[in-house]
């Protein structure tokens, strides 16, 4: 879908163009006709520019009318990554909504900012192709999708970057894999279902794939997981992915929530908050798509994922409040909410690849508690880690992706609310404040001293309850490019 070409030498009309407006004028394009467009369009509407303004004009050219698509990306001196990859997802918007199905971007040149080339046209391709998506698996768009974004550039951009427009692609596609995976409503991803579509994915992507079964998660003694899907009449799965196992050491781990749907089993939600809870497998989603785009990228790194799926619903098997289990680890567990599930599946799983495979960094994303959202609104995750190092690069690579990740505490005095008279730990924190950090806290129990860890809590960010110009309102598939960005900075 993405392209990128040295800019013509005189401007050829015969695809739709689209071109990039500043508030006051700064930011200029290296072709007469272009600037002339836009302080045509300065002129006459009495300014363009505001973020979020768009103009489209009809230009008569010799093969007949051809659309400019102009788009406002503010004040010059404001512009950052995010801006750029908003104003291009505006640039795909307005062309959806005129049916186009092709459009050429004439990249301007920010001489005034602090911004590479080379980062600007990265983030208006990310911008263009996370735009461009609709989930349409049960009903079509009301648009079609745009066939082709074409990019001009001044540096010979494409010679130096060959790969460019394939890696953004494949980031991108890993973010719409894990949109529609968390879109997909309930009733059709039933753990063993979405288990089935993790496994054909991954395997198309050269990623070796292993699924543990109930069976085998009782054998093996996955008792907190297993409490978990005791209500459900549908089965647990644990996937298990690993890519570029000949890279040898260090490996690194990647864990995913999978609650297919939660209900909050017998502690049940209410209808309000139990109507978005599809989406509670977000983690899972980001993971898989993030090791399917890493693979796909082929980066030279050995990656394990491991997703737990299991449904949480109440039935008269389900576990009830107070119910005491013994967890892989050994540690006793007592459940004192069914609703504060997650942590017992992540638990199990933190456990099992750490005894398997040894990871040198362990990163855990989860939808993981409601009280995350009340912190940090619906578009930033929460960031912790034992690690200082862990923890700056996971928030550096959230500033550079826009998937912004926000540092948490984790106090070792708060791990008081965690302890109970009868088992090693409770799942529920005794205080009703800071339910974000004791869930983390109540994560770390289950974390050997010798594994950097780190735990992203995208309860808000997973889903978005309105549409931006980059993500339509559902699942964000937020976590992937992050992820993808950490990795990809591993290599160097
Ligand atoms: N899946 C929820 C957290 C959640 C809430 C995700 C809103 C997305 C949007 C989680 O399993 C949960 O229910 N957490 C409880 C924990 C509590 C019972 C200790 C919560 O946050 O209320
Ligand atoms: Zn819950
Ligand atoms: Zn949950």
């Amino acid at each position: 879908m993405l392209a990128i070409e040295t800019y013509p030498k005189s401007i050829p009309l015969t695809t739709p163009l689209a071109l990039l407006c500043d508030e006051d004028g700064a930011v200029l394009y290296p072709h007469p006709f272009l600037n002339e467009a836009t302080q045509r369009v300065r002129e006459v509407s009495g300014g363009c520019g505001k973020v979020g303004q768009t103009f489209v004009l009809l230009q008569q050219t010799q093969h007949g009318p051809t659309s400019i698509v102009i788009v406002g990306i503010g004040k010059s001196d404001e512009i950052d990554l995010d801006r750029i990859r908003t104003a291009l997802g505006d640039v795909v918007q307005t062309c959806m909504r005129h049916r186009m199905s092709r459009v050429v971007v004439a990249m301007p040149e920010f001489r005034t900012s602090a911004l590479s080339p080379l980062e600007v046209v990265e983030a208006a391709m990310e911008g263009a192709c996370l735009g461009n998506y609709r989930f349409t698996r049960y009903k079509e768009a009301e648009n079609p999708l745009l066939e082709e974004v074409r990019f001009w550039v001044t540096e010979p951009l494409t010679q130096q970057q060959p790969r460019l427009a394939f890696e953004v692609e494949t980031r991108c596609q890993g973010t719409w894999l894990a949109r529609d995976w968390v879109n997909t409503p309930s009733n059709d991803k039933k753990p063993a279902v979405l288990a089935d579509c993790f496994v054909q994915e991954a395997r198309s992507a050269g990623i070796e794939t292993t699924v543990l079964d109930e069976t085998t998660l009782r054998q093996l003694e996955f008792n907190a997981l297993l409490a978990v899907s005791a209500g459900s009449s549908e089965p647990p799965r644990l996937v298990l992915l690993e890519y570029g196992s000949a890279f040898g050491e260090p490996v690194t781990a990647l864990i995913g929530k999978g609650i297919t749907f939660d209900s909050g089993g017998l502690n049940l939600k209410s209808g309000d908050s139990m109507r978005d809870m599809k989406i509670d497998m977000a983690g899972a989603a980001a993971v898989v798509s993030t090791m399917i785009a890493a693979a796909r990228l082929e980066l030279p790194l050995h990656l394990v994922c491991a997703v737990p799926l299991v449904e949480n619903m109440p039935s008269g098997t389900s576990t009830r409040p107070g119910d005491i289990v013994r967890s892989l680890s050994g540690k006793t567990v007592e459940i004192n909410n069914t609703d504060a599930e997650g942590r017992l599946i992540l638990a199990d799983t933190l456990s099992y690849v750490q005894s398997t495979y040894h990871p040198k960094t362990c990163i855990d994303i989860a939808t993981l508690t409601g009280a995350c959202m009340v912190g940090l609104g619906e578009r930033i995750a929460g960031l912790f880690s034992s690690d200082e190092e862990l923890l700056k690069q996971l928030a550096d690579s959230g500033r550079r992706t826009g998937e912004r990740c926000w540092p948490m505490p984790l106090p070792k005095d708060y791990k008081e609310f965690l302890k109970t008279e009868t088992a090693d730990i409770s799942n529920t924190s005794s205080s009703k404040w800071g339910g974000a950090v004791t869930a983390a806290l109540f994560l770390s129990e289950f974390v050997q001293k010798d594994t950097f860890w780190a735990h992203i809590d995208i309860a808000g960010p997973a889903h978005a309850q309105k549409a931006t110009s980059i993500c339509p309102k559902g699942g964000t598939g937020f976590g992937v490019r992050l992820l993808l960005d950490y990795l990809q900075r591993l290599v160097g």
